[in-house]
């Protein structure tokens, strides 16, 4: 037997007992009170003990924090972490109950753009963390109060230098884990689709992370074969400046994104800080009162560096001890920090950001125009920053809207929790349906929850008709501008060239 045989046979089924595990993990997940999901008695899954995933990480390395991350009983931290943690579904109030496709239609083609799985923090975040653990450890004083836990506490890596940026390898909510069954889920949704003769392509645009993701991925809906079997191929797509309009990263190629530092990519982080001055000094001010004067002060950085880490570790370790220093009300703080920083970075009140998320938009509707002939599966992974602008063209949350920087709106529509938590899936569903001789129409689910696109809904199960739809597309194109023009860009831009299967 070959090494990478005697090794798949150990992996395989390492791997399925801890998709089983993860599954059921999810699945006590979105049963929690007050998320959308209705599940009737006699369908409940049985969940089995999933807490043995704590006796799995050595002992002396971390003591299993107290794994309950609920203060009120409708609370559930995994919903307001900012795109911040683990996959979680989309509790959006616009999100439609049913996942169904509806009677009398069939799914015969499907578009996915797909953020990575669960990460360490980048390298600048994670540094900034690293950076004030330093500064508590060098005053040399034991912290106190809800704090005191960090005389013990060790940090979410401790090889931080191969770590920060890669998916996390540990715990229920690995990337890695999350990467493959989320490719199996997609085989049993979308499985007839996959075509007997041809190989079929996927997309990655060229970070590590991005394309370990889409390798999980190919290796839980194709098998773990689908390379040497010749099922698929990973195209990966330089992430650089010069691809222009033919890219998957167009934060990267429009110029004028870049260059403005009023209006451009530079807006989020602004936005982020003014925000962080205006909730940060209260928790500051308690946690000091807690015994820890030793400290001197706590600043904004470090006390949005401490709500991070919440996410971070249970995306390494599936629990946080940090969870629990925050309130209800600092979570939600941090969560509309969140909220401002990807709306206002790429999202709907960024200017660049529309034109930038129309050209995967106008791909992909070509393809949906051609159908099934044009091939059924386009699976596209990248990076948040490249997700809020398409949402943002297709206007799915609505266009606009004004989101202040000083205080909390508690109706908005723009829910990063919601759509871009790690791991989140934007696909786009083209049906056929009989009942409504043979006609097309298409529907967006995000993170698996259809949602209504608000100017056309009327379709089976709130889809759009593709002819509605493809109007749509094109009226958008003249409200977001022209990506070439919008950002700038001398000469022809060009286009997606790479995003078909024949
Ligand atoms: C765990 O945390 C919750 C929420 O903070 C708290 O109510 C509960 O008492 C804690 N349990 C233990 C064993 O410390
Ligand atoms: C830290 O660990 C030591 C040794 O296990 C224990 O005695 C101490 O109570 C712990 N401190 C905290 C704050 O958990
Ligand atoms: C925590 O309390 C102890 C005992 O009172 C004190 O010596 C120490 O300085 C306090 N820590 C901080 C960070 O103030
Ligand atoms: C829009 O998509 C079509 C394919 O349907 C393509 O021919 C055209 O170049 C695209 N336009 C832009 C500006 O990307």
């Amino acid at each position: 037997m070959s090494l990478i045989q005697s090794f798949l046979k150990v992996l395989v089924p390492l791997i399925t007992s801890a998709l089983v595990l993860a599954f059921w993990n999810r699945a006590s997940l979105s049963s929690v009170p007050g998320t959308t999901t209705t599940v009737s008695e006699e369908h409940k899954p049985i969940i089995p003990s999933s807490g043995s995933w704590g006796t799995w990480f050595n002992s002396h390395q971390y003591t299993q924090p107290n794994t309950s991350q609920a203060s009120g009983k409708d609370w559930n931290i995994f919903h307001h972490l900012g795109g911040n943690g683990p996959w979680v579904e989309n509790i959006h109030e616009k999100a439609a109950s049913r996942l169904e496709i509806p009677e009398g239609c069939s799914i015969d083609q499907v578009h996915l753009i797909s953020r990575h799985g669960e990460r360490y923090p980048t390298r600048s975040v994670g540094n900034r963390h690293l950076m004030f653990l330093r500064r508590i450890k060098d005053t040399g004083f034991a912290l106190n109060g809800s704090l005191a836990f960090l005389q013990n506490w060790t940090y979410i890596t401790d090889d931080p230098e191969n770590d920060f940026g890669e998916l996390t390898r540990t715990g229920p909510y690995a990337g890695t884990l999350s990467s493959f069954s989320k490719g199996v889920q997609f085989r049993t949704r979308y499985g007839h689709l996959i075509p007997n003769s041809i190989q079929t392509r996927l997309w990655a645009s060229d970070s590590g992370h991005v394309i370990e993701t889409a390798r999980h991925f190919a290796s839980g809906f194709f098998g773990l074969d689908w390379e040497v079997s010749y099922k698929a191929e990973l195209q990966i797509i330089p992430e650089t400046f010069e691809r222009g309009a033919d890219t998957l990263t167009p934060g990267n190629t429009c110029h004028k994104y870049l260059e403005d530092t009023i209006h451009g990519h530079d807006n989020g982080q602004e936005a982020l800080a003014r925000f962080q001055e205006s909730y940060t000094p209260a928790i500051a001010d308690r946690l000091m009162h807690e015994g820890n004067f030793g400290l001197k002060e706590l600043s904004s950085m470090e006390v949005y560096a401490m709500q991070e880490m919440c996410g971070f570790e249970i995306m390494a370790r599936g629990s946080s001890p940090w969870c629990q220093v925050f309130t209800e009300q600092d979570w939600q703080h941090f969560e509309y920090a969140r909220d401002l920083i990807h709306y206002y970075r790429a999202g709907p009140c960024n200017p660049y950001s529309g034109a930038m998320g129309w050209l995967w938009l106008n791909a992909t509707t070509g393809l949906l125009r051609d159908g099934p002939e044009a091939g059924s599966l386009f699976f596209s992974f990248v990076h948040d920053g490249d997700i809020a602008p398409f949402i943002t063209a297709l206007g799915v949350l609505g266009s606009e809207e004004h989101l202040p920087i000083t205080r909390v709106v508690a109706d908005r529509m723009w829910r990063t929790s919601s759509i871009l938590p790690m791991g989140t899936r934007v696909t786009l569903e083209r049906m056929s349906c009989s009942a409504a001789n043979d006609q097309s129409y298409v529907r967006v689910n995000i993170n698996d929850r259809i949602m209504p696109l608000p100017f056309c809904k009327s379709g089976p199960g709130v889809s759009c008709s593709l002819g509605h739809f493809m109007d749509y597309v094109h009226q958008r194109r003249a409200e977001v501008g022209h990506f070439a023009e919008v950002c700038g860009l001398q000469g022809d831009a060009g286009s997606i060239s790479f995003l078909h299967q024949k």
